[in-house]
């Protein structure tokens, strides 16, 4: 499974990508309208960053404003990915997004019918939302679990499972446990995974003993 960043904070991303653990950005309206920038600016600065894909979101809601709005987008940086909604008109954009090779990340995901349509549409990726799930006490590894199960017995199906409203290190093990094959997850949520109180004790006790023993 990969771990992907889901933000548009520039000082996040460029001391994460340091650790070379992560690979791909992703972003949605609401992280954009926190930054308080315009989302072209935003994403081109974060496509100059990172090596990997960086999924932004459109607006528009009907598919022809869709795939007008996605051209532009598209043609921000080659690691543009195209975020849509996966409704009938975010389905149908998705298609024709496709069919000119444009990478599109099918999001806001909450079922595993709407999984399906959106990898017969083609989709490069799936985001089904776990944290959402369990805020309505849906079970979201359950959907990420059915998702999985669904696309591996279609053996064309080659799109990819973006675990997304990631809220805690469980939804990441239920994650990776599911099969997701990307995690995408705030800086925060991340930076609790390496984070163990064994770890940092049995460490302190490793250079105490060192000291120890250089003293002697
Ligand atoms: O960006 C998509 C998804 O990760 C949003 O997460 O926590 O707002 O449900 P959240």
């Amino acid at each position: 499974m990969k771990f992907f960043l889901d933000t548009v904070n520039i000082d996040d991303i460029t001391s994460l990508l340091e650790t070379g653990l992560i690979e791909g950005i992703t972003t949605n309206p609401t992280l954009i309208a926190q930054s308080k920038r315009p989302q072209h600016e935003v994403i081109r600065a974060i496509c100059a960053l990172v090596p990997g894909p960086v999924s932004t979101e459109v607006i528009a809601t009907d598919w022809k404003e869709i795939l007008q709005e996605a051209h532009e987008l598209a043609r921000i940086a080659a690691n543009v990915v195209i975020k849509v909604p996966v409704t009938f008109d975010g389905l149908k954009a998705c298609y024709q997004l496709r069919q000119e090779n444009i990478p599109v990340n099918v999001t806001l995901c909450f079922s595993p019918l709407q999984a399906l349509l959106a990898a017969r549409a083609g989709a490069t990726y799936i985001s089904p939302f776990m944290g959402r799930m369990d805020d309505y006490g849906q079970d979201g590894s359950t959907l990420l679990e059915l998702i999985r199960d669904i696309y591996d017995n279609d053996p064309t199906i080659e799109t990819q499972i973006l675990a997304a409203s990631v809220r805690s290190p469980k939804h990441v093990l239920e994650a990776a446990y599911a099969g997701a094959d990307i995690v995408t997850l705030s800086p925060a949520v991340f930076r609790t995974l390496y984070a163990h109180p064994l770890t940092d004790k049995g460490l302190a006790q490793f250079l105490k003993d060192w000291k120890n023993a250089e003293a002697k």
